[in-house]
Parts: structure tokens; C-alpha cells; sequence
């Protein structure tokens, strides 16, 4: 795409004069948007710029290592990754309700953030991955609260800096994916599909377990490698897996067992504001559905969300 390469070549030279020497720092999650705002700033200034990436071990599998090793080894970006899994997974012990979650995890991740801030002492530039929607939403944000979104507005009040940079502040999300391919993110990473900044803690229903969590990434991972392997996944707004709460009796050889139920849920969206289930074709949901028993211990039945927004949301919290 020659108009985005384009904009990437502005934004880069013009990032480059707006900086000079100065110390730019930028919270990234491994999501299309704040890596390509950290891309461009990377090829502006190098390392003047340093990225940090709060592991809160609510990520799906492999992600918090794909992240690493594309922006810290491949790009070789200032990357500080802090794994705080176990910091995590103390504070949300025990807490079952959706929105008491995601206050958890926004305020734990804004204290990472800051403590690891602090270690750099002052920076002049701190780096958001607004795009384009955000700022027509943020303008609008009347409407009754369905969901806090945390990682929408929410800035660290502790850290020293002087200035916000918002590079992607007037492109929308395809706009924001063709950046990205200009500036060489990997298409895997680019096309990536919306992820919540609480992450797997509103996919586990109810109280959050490491046990569980593993569960659900292995089951959620089988889910993504189908719809890839079927070629299908352009045409889905956004598939996952649900570790639902629910335990059922089933039968394994001659054995009774009592394990969990997995709900697989695919919609079809143009702006997440409304959607339509997937029609997933059903010889690909079986295949899904066989792995997922199979290879998966302590799930002994999978369901398909057939509700469309509204009524039901996209996310099961
Ligand atoms: P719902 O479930 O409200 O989701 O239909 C609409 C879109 O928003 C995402 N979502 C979130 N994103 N923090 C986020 O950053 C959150 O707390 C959150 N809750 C839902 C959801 O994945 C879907 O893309």
C-alpha cells in the first residue's frame, strides 16, 4: 500500500525532528496499535525509545514470547519485559465478578508500568496507540457503561513525562494494519485479531486459576490453529475460547468423568458494536471440538455460541 508507506515515511521524519535526542517512552501489549506506534518511533529515533511490556500472564499462548522476540531480538527495540504473572494472579484470587476484574488488572498494569517508569527517571515522550475510533468514542463516552474498557483513556498519573505522541491519532484500524506492513511488523502480528486488555481473565468465567488459564490457551490455541489451517479466519471478526464454569459428566473409555465445558465463540463484525455468530461450517467445528476433548485435559464438552450482539456481548464478562 504505497499511501501508507508513505505515511510512514512522513511520520518517521517527522517523529525524527519532533524528537531530536530526547527519551520517548511507550507501553506495548504486542496489540496492532501500540506496536506500530512503537515501529514508527523505533525507526525514528532507535534507541531513544523504550518499550515497556507488561506480561500480567493473561495472554494467550505463546503471545507474551512472540512479542519478545519480534520487537526485543528481531527489531532490537530497548524492550523491558515484566513478567508479573504471579503478582497478577495474587491480586484477582478469589474475585469472580467480571468488572471488579477489570479494575484489578487496570490499576495493577498502570503500577507495573509506573515502577518500571520510574526506574528510567524522566522522559520527555510517552507514546499511545490511539487510533482514530478511540477519539470518536472517547467524545462520546455518555452512553450507559456496559463494559469499562481500561485500556481506552486510561494514562499513569505518576509518570514523568512532558508530552503525549499519538502518531495513529486520524487512521483507522485497516489504515493502522497497512502502516504496519510498510514498516515490516510480521503479518501475524498485523492481522491480528482485537484481543481485551484484561485479557484471558474474561474468558475464564468466574474465579481465575493458573490451571484454568492453561486450559482455556490450549483450548483457545487448538480453536485458532483450525480456522487458520481452514483458511477461514479473514472473514471472522473475532474468534476465541471460553473457559466456562461449568463442569458436566461425561464418559471417557470406561471411565465417568466430571470436567469442564468450553464454548467456542466466533462473530462477524464490521465495528464490535453489533455482530453476527460465525457460520463456522460444521465438519470445521467438529474437528475443533474433537481436538479440543482430545488433547486437552479436563474438558469433556464443547459448545458454540449461536447469540448475536446484542443481545449476548462479544465477550462471555
Ligand atoms: P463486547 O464483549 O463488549 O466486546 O461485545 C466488544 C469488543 O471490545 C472488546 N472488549 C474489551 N477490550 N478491554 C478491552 O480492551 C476490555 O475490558 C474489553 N471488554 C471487551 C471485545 O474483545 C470486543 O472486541
Amino acid at each position: 500500500d504505497w499511501i501508507m508507506s508513505d505515511f510512514a515515511k512522513d511520520q518517521i521524519k517527522l517523529l525524527k525532528e519532533k524528537i531530536g535526542d530526547k527519551k520517548v517512552l511507550c507501553a506495548l501489549s504486542g496489540g496492532v496499535d501500540s506496536s506500530v506506534a512503537a515501529m514508527l518511533i523505533h525507526k525514528a529515533v532507535g534507541k531513544q525509545l523504550t518499550c515497556i511490556f507488561v506480561d500480567h500472564g493473561l495472554l494467550r499462548k505463546d503471545e507474551g514470547d512472540d512479542v519478545e522476540k519480534v520487537f526485543g531480538e528481531e527489531f532490537d527495540m530497548n524492550l523491558i519485559r515484566v513478567n508479573c504473572e504471579k503478582q497478577f494472579l495474587n491480586k484477582l484470587a478469589g474475585v469472580s465478578d467480571p468488572e471488579t476484574k477489570r479494575k484489578i488488572i487496570g490499576e495493577e498494569f498502570i503500577r507495573v508500568f509506573e515502577a518500571e517508569a520510574k526506574k528510567i527517571g524522566v522522559v520527555d515522550f510517552l507514546v499511545q496507540g490511539t487510533i482514530y475510533p478511540d477519539v470518536i468514542e472517547s467524545g462520546t463516552k455518555d452512553a450507559a457503561v456496559i463494559k469499562s474498557h481500561h485500556n481506552v483513556g486510561g494514562l499513569p498519573e505518576h509518570v514523568d513525562f512532558k508530552e503525549i505522541i499519538e502518531p495513529l491519532r486520524d487512521l483507522f484500524k485497516d489504515e493502522v494494519r497497512n502502516v504496519g506492513r510498510a514498516v515490516g511488523i510480521p503479518e501475524f502480528l498485523v492481522s491480528r485479531q482485537p484481543f481485551p486488555g484484561p485479557g484471558l481473565a474474561i474468558r475464564v468465567i468466574g474465579d481465575i486459576t493458573k490451571e484454568k488459564l492453561d486450559i482455556l490457551r490450549e483450548a483457545d490455541y487448538i480453536f485458532r490453529e483450525e480456522v487458520k489451517a481452514a483458511g477461514i479466519s479473514k472473514g471472522l471478526g473475532q474468534y476465541f475460547a471460553v473457559l466456562t464454569n461449568l463442569k458436566s459428566v461425561g464418559v471417557m473409555g470406561d471411565e465417568r468423568t466430571y470436567d469442564y465445558t468450553v464454548a467456542l465463540r466466533s462473530v462477524d463484525t464490521s465495528d464490535f458494536m453489533t455482530a453476527d455468530w460465525s457460520r463456522i461450517p460444521h465438519e470445521i467445528l467438529a474437528k475443533v471440538s474433537n481436538r479440543i476433548v482430545n488433547e486437552v485435559n479436563h474438558v469433556n464438552r464443547i459448545c458454540y455460541d449461536i447469540t448475536s450482539k446484542p443481545p449476548a456481548t462479544i465477550e462471555w464478562e
